[in-house]
C-alpha cells in the first residue's frame, strides 16, 4: 500500500494505493470556505490550516481502513510546484512517517499527477497522448509519450485558464473558485450574446493567452455597470436568489459569453494540437477539466476526428492525493530510482514540467531547418 500526500495548495488530500493500483482512499479536507470571502487562496491561512488538517486527516483514513504506518510500502508526497508553506507542511509530514517506518518516500510533481490523472478513472488510456493541464495555475499542452517522457507544445504566456475563470468570476462578483459558478451559468443562461476576441488569432501557435480576454470583461463589466470592486463576494445560490433585474441579467450574459469563449479557445488549440501531432487520443486534466461546456465540446472535436478523448471524473480533475499516489506507484514499480528515505527533500515552487523548453511544431523546425 501506497500512502500519498497532496498539500500543495488549499486543499489537504490524503490517498491510499494498493500496489496494483487500486484507489482505496481518496479524502480531502477542502479549505475553500476560508478563503472564498477573499476571492482567491491566501498562502498563510492555507499552511497554518493544513497544520491543523493533515495529521487528523491522516490518522482518520488509516484507522477507517484498518491499517498502521507498518503496513505501507512507501509514502508519497508533492513536492512541487505549490505554495512553499502549504508544501512544507505536506513534505515535514511526509518524511517523519517515511523515518518513522523505515520505508520510502517518493517526491511527486503535482503537474505530473494532473497529467496522469486520467489513468485512474481510464485503464484503457495508453502513451501516446496530447494532455492540456488546465489548472488554477498552469495551463500546459503536452505531447505524453512515456512515463517521465514529455514534451511542451504551448503554454499560456500569461495568465493560467483557471486563474481568468477566477478573476472573471470575481469581477462579477462572485466567491472562489470562480470557474465552478461560470460553468453552471453557462448551462442556465442560454443564448449569450456578447463576442469576446479571440487572443493569438490566425496564428499557428499552441500557445495561450487569457489576459487580453479578461481586460475585455472587465471592460464589459465596467461598460455595463455591473463590474464588482468592493463589494461582498456571493456564492452561486445567493446570486440566483436576487430578484431577476437587468444587472442580473447583464452579468449571466458577461459570464455565459466568458464560457462560449474559452470553449472556443481550447477547442482551437485542441484542432491544431491534434493535426500538428497526428496523436489519437486526447485528455484534458486539472481543475478546469471538470467544465461541463468544455467537456462537451471536447467530445464532439474527438467524435469529429476519430481520436479517443479522455478527461478525469470531476473528483480527480481538481487536487487530490490519488494523482500523486498513482505517479509515485509507477516510478516504484519502475524500480530505477533511489528512494531511501531521503530527509534532504524539500519544497520548490517550481516544476520539471513548468520549465520544459518549448518543442516547435513539426513545419515551424522544418522552416528553421532544425
Ligand atoms: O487543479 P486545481 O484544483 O488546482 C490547481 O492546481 O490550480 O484547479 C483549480 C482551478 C480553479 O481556478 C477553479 O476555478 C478551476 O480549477 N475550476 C473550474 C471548474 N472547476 C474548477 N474551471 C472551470 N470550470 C469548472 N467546472
Ligand atoms: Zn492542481
Amino acid at each position: 500500500m501506497i500512502l500519498a500526500i497532496e498539500t500543495s495548495c488549499d486543499d489537504s488530500a490524503v490517498a491510499l494505493m494498493d500496489l496494483e493500483g487500486n484507489v482505496i482512499a481518496n479524502e480531502i479536507s477542502s479549505q475553500i470556505s476560508l478563503h472564498e470571502r477573499f476571492g482567491g487562496i491566501v498562502p498563510e491561512i492555507a499552511s497554518r490550516q493544513h497544520l491543523m488538517t493533515l495529521p487528523l486527516l491522516l490518522r482518520q483514513t488509516l484507522e477507517k481502513h484498518n491499517l498502521t504506518i507498518n503496513d505501507l510500502a512507501a509514502i508519497a508526497v508533492t513536492a512541487h510546484p505549490g505554495l512553499i508553506g502549504s508544501l512544507l507542511v505536506g513534505i515535514t509530514y511526509a518524511k517523519s512517517l517515511s523515518w518513522l517506518a523505515g520505508i520510502p518516500l517518493i517526491p511527486v510533481d503535482h503537474l505530473e499527477g494532473h497529467l496522469l490523472a486520467p489513468f485512474l478513472d481510464h485503464k484503457e488510456l495508453s502513451f501516446p497522448y496530447l494532455g492540456l493541464i488546465a489548472s488554477g495555475g498552469h495551463t500546459h499542452l503536452i505531447r505524453a509519450n512515456a512515463l517521465g517522457d514529455y514534451e511542451l507544445l504551448g503554454k499560456t504566456i500569461d495568465d493560467a485558464a483557471g486563474e481568468a475563470y477566477d478573476k472573471v468570476a470575481k469581477m462579477l462578483g462572485f466567491q472562489y473558485p470562480g470557474g465552478p459558478i461560470i460553468d453552471q451559468i453557462g448551462k442556465d443562461f442560454k443564448n449569450p450574446s456578447i463576442e469576446f476576441p479571440i487572443p493569438l488569432i490566425g496564428k499557428k501557435t499552441l500557445n495561450f493567452s487569457f489576459s487580453g480576454l479578461k481586460t475585455a470583461v472587465r471592460n464589459q463589466a465596467l461598460a455595463q455597470g455591473v463590474y464588482v470592486e468592493k463589494q461582498k463576494l456571493i456564492s452561486y445560490e445567493e446570486f440566483k436568489a436576487q430578484p431577476e433585474d437587468e444587472r442580473k441579467l447583464k452579468v449571466m450574459n458577461i459570464a455565459a459569453s466568458f464560457q462560449k469563449i474559452m470553449e472556443k479557445i481550447i477547442l482551437r488549440r485542441f484542432k491544431e494540437a491534434l493535426r500538428q501531432t497526428g496523436l489519437q487520443q486526447m485528455v484534458i486534466t486539472g481543475g478546469v477539466a471538470s467544465n461541463q461546456g468544455l467537456r462537451t465540446q471536447l467530445h464532439q472535436l474527438a467524435k469529429k476526428h476519430r481520436v479517443r478523448f479522455y478527461h478525469p471524473e470531476s473528483k480527480n480533475c481538481t487536487d487530490n492525493a490519488a494523482m500523486i499516489a498513482y505517479v509515485a506507484l509507477q516510478y516504484f514499480k519502475q524500480g530505477d530510482r533511489d528512494f531511501t528515505n531521503d530527509l534532504r527533500l524539500n519544497a520548490s515552487p517550481k516544476s520539471p514540467i513548468g520549465q520544459l523548453k518549448l518543442v516547435l511544431p513539426a513545419e515551424e523546425s522544418k522552416k528553421k531547418n532544425l
